[in-house]
């Protein structure tokens, strides 16, 4: 395992927005296990239910529907996008993908997949694989099939330009990528709204049509990975990619869904999830328990309107990061939406060299100042801040307080 930190954090307790650790200090967490504690730690209307559900039926496999799948798969079907309406409920991230994978070459009898330079798809041998950034595809793993296009990188472009001068240049590349490192023949397409590990990253608003009309001329089906932006995430909207006005095939989910519960969703259109025949089980796939605790994180988000508050917080959240970047000639740049923001870390606001040391020494400083973070990118030199969707304002001034302590500690 990895863990952060020079000296790994224990922590025993939490609840709300609070971490506690085994010496019961308390920690502001403004990171939620990776974007996963959606709705705050120990929620109690969502432990309610998960809690019941333990109590009436725990487990009996995807080769029995019980009420709490086939409740979470209405429900799914409701708030998605479009004609994404039939659900397969499985343990994880990777998981999502690698079915959302399978039923695109199960719909298109096609093989070859299109993914995005930064990308993490999670750590099976075919996540990694789709996985773009070299540190996270341990073991040398790079199945045949995937070709990787450019991203929208703007505050690095590989192509030296500028929005929107550039003529969004990184996403009409991709034809030309497909039409050099592939047969031409897609099977799938399979991109994070914003790239969460990647740091963070945040295409200009017309990238993902531009690449979508491309993309379904060769014949892919376009998979949003929502594992990180989902769920009212990104403000506003339920998924991020309803931000970029482009309709996905297929939609893959984990993380928040379930508040912290394990669970992973791949959501299709009929003729997509039906063109999957054949034997096709997964044992802990939609195990009463987090299907029922993801069902209540959702109503839970619906009833105290969270998608909208992250949108009202997760604004006034990216003022104040400008604000710290006004002071803090370390930030490179503050990118995200919602209450998923970023700030890149560089030496030199010129050379755009990679603080990763600093990096490194901020987060042991927010860690010793009360506050926990996260970390990402290339270069490991980004910044990832995203609070539950719970989050106040008051809970931001605290964490800018923390944060701003740590920057002026870190000279
Ligand atoms: C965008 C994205 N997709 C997939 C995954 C893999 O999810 P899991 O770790 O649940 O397998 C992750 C995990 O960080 C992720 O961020």
């Amino acid at each position: 395992m990895i863990t952060y930190y020079s000296e790994p954090l224990v922590v025993e307790r939490a609840k709300d927005l609070c971490l506690y650790d085994t010496e019961g200090r308390e920690y502001l967490d403004f990171f939620g296990g990776i974007l996963t504690v959606i709705a705050g730690h120990c929620n109690d209307r969502i432990t309610e239910a998960m809690v019941e559900q333990a109590r009436t039926l725990q487990h009996v496999s995807t080769l029995f529907p019980t009420i709490p799948q086939v409740e979470l798969a209405e429900k799914l079907a409701a708030i998605t996008p479009g004609r994404l309406q039939k659900s397969f409920f499985t343990n994880s991230g990777t998981e999502a993908n690698e079915t959302a994978i399978l039923m695109a070459r199960a719909y298109t009898g096609r093989h070859e997949v299109v993914a995005l330079r930064h990308a993490y798809s999670g750590r099976s041998t075919l996540a990694m694989s789709l996985t773009a950034n070299y540190a996270w595809r341990v073991g040398g793993s790079g199945l045949s099939g995937v070709a990787h296009a450019h991203n929208a990188y703007c505050y690095r472009c590989p192509f030296e330009k500028t929005y929107p001068d550039c003529n969004l240049i990184c996403a009409r590349d991709i034809e030309e990528m497909i039409r050099t490192a592939t047969s031409g023949q897609l099977a799938a397409f399979i991109a994070e709204p914003i790239q969460g590990v990647g740091g963070f990253l945040t295409p200009p608003r017309e990238y993902f049509s531009i690449v979508a009309e491309i993309i379904r001329k060769y014949g892919g089906v376009f998979i949003s990975d929502e594992v990180q932006t989902g769920f009212g995430r990104t403000g506003g909207k339920w998924f991020g990619i309803e931000h970029w006005g482009v309709q996905p095939d297929i939609i893959t989910a984990a993380k928040g869904l379930a508040n912290g519960a394990p669970i992973g969703a791949t959501i299709a259109t009929p003729e997509i999830a039906d063109s999957l025949k054949g034997l096709t089980i997964s044992t802990f796939g939609g195990n009463a328990v987090s299907t029922r605790t993801a069902k209540a994180t959702i109503d839970y988000i619906e009833s105290e309107n969270l998608v909208e508050n992250a949108r009202i917080v997760g604004e006034y959240l990216r003022d104040r990061l400008e604000g710290l970047q006004d002071k803090h000639s370390m930030i490179g740049e503050v990118r995200g939406m919602g209450l998923m923001q970023g700030m890149e870390l560089v030496r030199d606001r010129k050379t755009k060299e990679p603080a990763v040391e600093e990096t490194k020494r901020l987060m042991d400083l927010a860690r010793n100042n009360g506050l926990i973070i996260g970390k990402g990118g290339l270069y490991s030199n980004v910044l990832r801040i995203s609070p539950a969707l719970t989050c106040r304002r008051s809970d931001v001034d605290n964490a800018i307080g923390l944060l701003d302590r740590s920057f002026s500690q870190l000279r």
